[in-house]
């Protein structure tokens, strides 16, 4: 008996936001420096900013980067970054272990993005840094003239705002690992009251706060989120989220699966931000929502000398990986109505889709699915049901244990469906390593008519990459599916492949 996938277009969860195709730039390791920005090399434009990589950037479509960090930012001072290049100060770069040199600050960062054509997510230090310091930097990029700081930004060539909309209060500062890590009642005060400040200095713009990154057997993330989502409830937009996941003991159908537990913890703060919603005092501007703001695979470079320096972070991504992130985007689109944003961690060498060298750059496996859903799937996710064959899995590894009950039944078919202008895109994930599942795709309301575009996402095996001069897994256009006023059709998907169909 062939699969089911049900779509109904009267059955709507929320609009997709294009902020959920966002990335993410911090100064670790290769994504700076001999990332986007290489000065002297030959492939690299006036300002030192590789040409190669802002094609490739440019065709990812990347909506919102997130910027300077990441635990880098938790000890990064702004005005270390602007001015003179000469009059920079080179500092020691604790979080990760570098020099840091500055040579790209706050107006390199910004004229990379007008070119690459995204938004700036800016986050400020709430561990080494104060209140002011945050307000100074909010001034000085959002405030057209008369004060100092915006008078500086003019003095350093730059007459006209940038208008920075998106602000994090801080990164990560429930982890110990934190420079300037706080606890829940003490990060909750400072982030409000720099809230206050940067508001007062720019009032349009959007605050997000720190939520929770640390799901060590020792920790609490629920209670942390509980905590900052009660005491921030009237003034930030969204609470960011942080994962990682992996396959360190090298199990397929284990792995396939964690991005459930994403699913499972947005579920979890959905109610928590409902609950904080009942009581807030918002005037007209909505309720919180969920931001994603670091997500992918990330196990293979995370001990010892692969953490540090400037070759930190860079992992080697398979086909696998590309499914699983994949099935991320899929989990974003599913729950629409709260998750307004979400940035892959990171854009280029860490943890990253774009790998270069000195000679040039290739497109990592992962790349591929984000294109897909970043260039298509937009409009109004739709409540889809399907019915398919589910397997079990093994215990999940050390810290994404908790959601153990969702996990003993996995369907082997992952699925979104949007709809946009009379037009359905349909994303499809098949776990299931060996077997193709031939599916029947019903329309419950309206028949479907014309000719469906379908691309794949495959390799040879789970495990194929790529690599420099080497394209072995990569986006596939299938033959159109042609359908003729017909309540169903019927596609088989291939074994461990990620296909998007849409017409
Ligand atoms: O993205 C790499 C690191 O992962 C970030 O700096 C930090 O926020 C997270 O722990």
């Amino acid at each position: 008996q062939n699969a089911r996938i049900k779509i109904d277009i009267d059955r709507t969860i929320g609009k997709v936001d294009k902020n959920i195709y966002g990335s993410f730039v911090e100064h670790l390791g290769r994504c700076v420096y001999g990332g986007i920005y290489d000065p002297g090399s030959p492939l690299s434009d006036k300002d030192g900013f590789r040409n190669d990589v802002k094609q490739a950037v440019k065709d990812l479509n990347v909506s919102l980067v997130r910027y300077p960090g990441g635990n880098f930012v938790s000890n990064y001072h702004w005005l270390d970054g602007v001015g003179p290049k000469d009059k920079r100060p080179t500092r020691l770069e604790l979080a990760w272990g570098r020099l840091e040199n500055n040579r790209v600050g706050t107006d390199e960062f910004m004229k990379y993005t007008k070119e690459i054509g995204s938004q700036p997510y800016f986050s400020v230090n709430m561990g080494t840094g104060t209140i002011e310091e945050a307000q100074r930097w909010v001034e000085y990029c959002n405030v057209d003239s008369g004060p100092y700081y915006a008078e500086l930004r003019k003095k350093y060539g730059h007459e006209k705002p940038y208008d920075i909309k998106y602000w994090s209060l801080g990164n990560e500062m429930d982890g110990f690992w934190q420079l300037g890590h706080l606890n829940a009642e003490d990060y909750s005060k400072k982030a409000r009251e720099a809230a206050k400040l940067m508001k007062l200095t720019s009032p349009d713009i959007k605050l997000v706060a720190a939520g929770s990154s640390n799901y060590r057997p020792d920790a609490d993330p629920n209670a942390w989120n509980q905590t900052i989502l009660h005491e921030l409830r009237d003034v930030v937009d969204y609470i960011a989220l942080h994962i990682y996941v992996g396959n360190p003991e090298n199990n397929y159908y284990d792995f396939m699966s964690t991005p459930l537990v994403c699913e499972q913890r947005t579920k979890i703060v959905k109610g928590m931000i409902a609950r904080e919603m009942e009581k807030a005092d918002r005037g007209d501007r909505g309720p919180i929502h969920i931001a994603w703001d670091e997500y992918n695979v990330w196990y293979r470079a995370r001990a010892g000398a692969s953490m540090h320096g400037t070759r930190a972070l860079e992992e080697h991504y398979n086909l696998e990986d590309a499914l699983v992130i994949a099935q991320f985007l899929n989990v974003f689109v599913r729950n629409a109505d709260v998750v307004k944003m979400a940035n892959l961690a990171q854009l280029v060498n860490v943890i990253a889709p774009i790998f270069t060298s000195e000679k040039g750059m290739f497109k990592q496996t992962i790349y591929y699915p984000f294109q897909l859903f970043s260039n298509n799937v937009k409009g109004t996710s739709l409540d889809t049901y399907v019915d398919c064959g589910t397997y079990s899995t093994k215990e999940f590894p050390i810290g994404l244990g908790e959601s153990k009950t969702i996990q003993k039944n996995v369907p082997y078919l992952d699925v979104s469906t949007t709809y946009d202008n009379g037009e359905v895109t349909i994303c499809v994930v098949n776990r299931n390593k060996d077997k193709a599942i031939p599916t029947d795709l019903i329309s419950e309301e309206g028949k479907f008519d014309g000719n469906f575009e379908v691309y794949e996402v495959n390799g040879p095996n789970v495990k194929s990459e790529n690599d420099f001069g080497k394209t072995t897994v990569q986006t596939e256009k299938k033959p159109d599916i042609k359908v003729r006023n017909a309540e169903k059709f019927t596609y088989s998907f291939a074994p461990h492949s990620f296909t998007m169909i849409k017409g």
